[in-house]
């Protein structure tokens, strides 16, 4: 690969786990975790397979391991039938009922705790509710709500019945829930009248009506869940609130028993072109590793007390909010609001109020709370806290290093762990009990994840800290089964790059000499913003939409707490404002793609130019705009430009 992505990092502190945290924990020597390994590597399929027998519990069980017949379509536990509602509620009634599954702390303070039985018969009710408007297995419901008790609710709902949901983001716009209403084809939508964010109130509801007015032809019925209590249009025939639809309904029901391969869910996420792709997830196959990644990486007990503070409406808010924690009966917390709300003391007194054992978050939060100073971690008592996670890019040794002091006291490990929304579940992450961590390191691959680092030919890159392709060699239970109505796209997205042979990630990585994987970014044109994906493509979509804009580009320029900031090259359909300044247009156009895809893609940067910087066969030149946003001089050769005049412009000084 280019040497534009090999490493600078250089970071060779270890971090071991103490023998007090080995001890107690689920695996807890690096002997054990390697007869992991071997077990993995004897009999791939076999492992699995005692897995999935061991860890859930199946209508009728399965006879087949993996499928590999409709390659690279692959297919797990084909025969069984299961269901993942039961698996996460049903099963631990008769020795869990009264535990607590869910803590929820509103953002104006209010708390709200469900007990396994409480939730199985708020769940019942709410599947009776959808069945009684006509919603059946295989039908999609999209989701589109603030982060309460209620959300975990309709998505279990939803898996009870065997309807496929997908979750959007409360973030996203209007415009961008009404692409993906269409392109699922959802029968329903279920929303809430607002959710509280920030010190406002997020209409929710205003944001889906906008959507339906704009099309959305498939929507028959809209769910309304009262959360803030404030004024919202109701829609005659078409709306039904929450407590309507769950009034009067049972508090049992039957779980349809599906098949293994039978759509959990979908989830859109971002790729290199314009148009989010509808991620397919499975039920058993998803399940298991999302069990196995809480056992192995959280090392989850009956006593923990464990906060993941993504949001629902992203893959991990899936794996680790509405499924991982339940599936393995334990206490999950859940909290609707932002972090600095009423101060930058929130997170840490939600840990110390509820006595969180185990908290995930993802390195911009880090970042943003150590930015703060550690006046407000210390004015709470953190020694509940045991283990600590990140999750959604990589952190930096220096935003990890105060994770570990200032938050975990030295005392808690820190897993970093490496996956996608198509993985569905952890693939590389430390197991905190028996590898020793180093700052910005994910570690090493899970059992039965064959991870691997290859070049551009696809053979495996063996000389230690070479960046090359990061791929996955053999199929796993949790990975993606193809992209919502475009298998095409699947298979080119996922496989094309080394003839189906692998999974290609779209990430770059190393290896260092101890096998540790190194993540070193995005191969493709997708940033990664805030630990939220974003389409280049998406951003510039949205910015020629706009009745000014003739062309963009968009880039990412590295940002100290984001991550990643978004940076957006413009050229206008007639003159380029004077000196290249016009704040008006420029705050114009950030509200714009706010309001095309939602806040988290407003560009940070806009520069205006007569042309963008294109090779003569009409490529625009992006590593060339890449440099120019980070500041850096001009190294490469730019004497193939159209028209060289415009470096100037691209660079502020015209
Ligand atoms: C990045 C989030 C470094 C990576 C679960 C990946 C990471 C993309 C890490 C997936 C990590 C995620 N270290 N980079 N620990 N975790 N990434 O689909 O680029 O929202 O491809 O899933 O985030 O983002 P997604």
């Amino acid at each position: 690969m280019s040497e534009n992505i090999d490493s600078i990092l250089q970071e060779n502190r270890q971090f071991p786990p103490s023998a007090e945290f080995a001890e107690n924990a689920r695996i807890g020597s690096p002997e054990q975790l390697e007869a992991l390994y071997r077990q993995a590597e004897e009999d791939y399929e076999g492992f699995w397979m005692q897995l999935a027998r061991d860890e859930m519990d199946w209508h009728t069980p399965f006879t087949t391991g993996l499928d590999s017949s409709n390659a690279p379509h692959y297919a797990w536990f084909t025969d069984g039938r299961i269901n993942v509602s039961y698996n996460c509620i049903d099963r631990h009634l008769a020795t869990k009922g009264n535990q607590t599954a869910i803590i929820f702390e509103g953002e104006p303070g209010d708390i709200e705790t469900l007990t396994y039985r409480q939730l199985h018969d708020r769940v019942c009710q709410f599947a009776n509710g959808l069945k009684k408007q006509g919603i059946k297995k295989g039908d999609r419901v999209v989701i589109y709500m603030p982060m309460t008790p209620e959300a975990v609710i309709a998505m279990q709902a939803c898996a009870r019945i065997g309807a496929i949901h997908s979750v959007v983001f409360g973030g996203f716009s209007a415009a961008s829930l009404k692409d993906r209403i269409e392109d699922a084809g959802a029968r329903m939508v279920i929303t809430a009248d607002g959710g509280n964010r920030g010190g406002k109130i997020v209409e929710l509801k205003a944001a889906t009506d906008e959507a339906l007015g704009k099309g959305c032809a498939s929507i028959e019925h809209v769910v309304v869940l009262k959360r803030t209590d404030h004024n919202v249009g109701i829609v005659e025939g078409r709306d039904i609130w929450w407590d309507d639809l769950v009034a009067g309904q049972a508090s049992e029901c039957e779980p349809e028993w599906v098949e293994s391969e039978h759509p959990l869910f979908l989830l859109y996420t971002s790729g290199s072109t314009g148009k989010p792709k509808g991620i397919q997830h499975s039920t058993a196959g998803y399940l298991l590793n999302s069990i196995m990644t809480m056992k192995w990486v959280f090392d989850i007990n009956d006593k923990d007390i464990f906060w993941c503070t993504a949001d629902v409406g992203w893959i991990t808010g899936h794996s680790y909010v509405a499924y991982g924690p339940l599936a393995t009966g334990s206490t999950l917390l859940m909290y609707e609001g932002a972090p600095n709300v009423p101060d930058f003391g929130r997170f840490w007194k939600i840990c110390q109020d509820h006595k969180v054992t185990i908290f995930y978050t993802a390195p911009t939060a880090i970042r943003a709370l150590m930015k703060q100073g550690d006046d407000f971690p210390n004015a709470y008592d953190l020694s509940s806290l045991r283990l600590l996670g990140t999750v959604g890019e990589p952190i930096n040794p220096e935003a990890w290093m105060w994770y570990h002091k200032t938050i975990g006291k030295e005392r808690c490990p820190i897993v970093d762990t490496w996956w996608q929304t198509e993985t569905g579940s952890h693939a590389i992450a430390p197991i905190p009990g028996a590898t020793a961590t180093k700052p910005g390191s994910c570690t090493r691959p899970l059992p039965g994840i064959a991870a691997d680092v290859v070049d551009k030919d696809g053979n495996p890159i063996t000389e230690p800290n070479q960046g090359g392709f990061l791929v996955i060699k053999k199929p796993w239970p949790s990975m993606l089964r193809t992209v919502w109505g475009d298998d095409k796209r699947y298979q080119d997205t996922y496989w094309g790059e080394f003839d189906n042979r692998y999974y290609v990630a779209g990430d770059s990585a190393r290896k260092d000499a101890d096998g540790y994987f190194w993540i070193m970014g995005r191969i493709d044109d997708v940033l990664n913003v805030s630990g939220h994906r974003l389409g280049t493509m998406e951003v510039e979509s949205a910015l020629v939409a706009h009745e000014r804009v003739a062309e963009a580009a968009v880039v990412g320029r590295p940002d100290e707490v984001k991550g990643e900031a978004i940076f957006a090259y413009v050229v206008l359909r007639g003159p380029r404002p004077a000196g290249g300044v016009d704040e008006a247009l420029t705050k114009e156009l950030r509200n714009w793609v706010a309001k095309e895809i939602g806040p988290i893609a407003k560009p940070d940067d806009i520069r205006y130019a007569d042309n963008l910087p294109k090779t003569r066969s009409g490529k625009i030149m992006r590593r060339l705009l890449r440099t120019i946003a980070k500041g850096e001089k001009i190294t490469s050769d730019t004497s193939t430009l159209e028209n060289e005049a415009i470096l100037d412009q691209l660079q502020g000084k015209a």
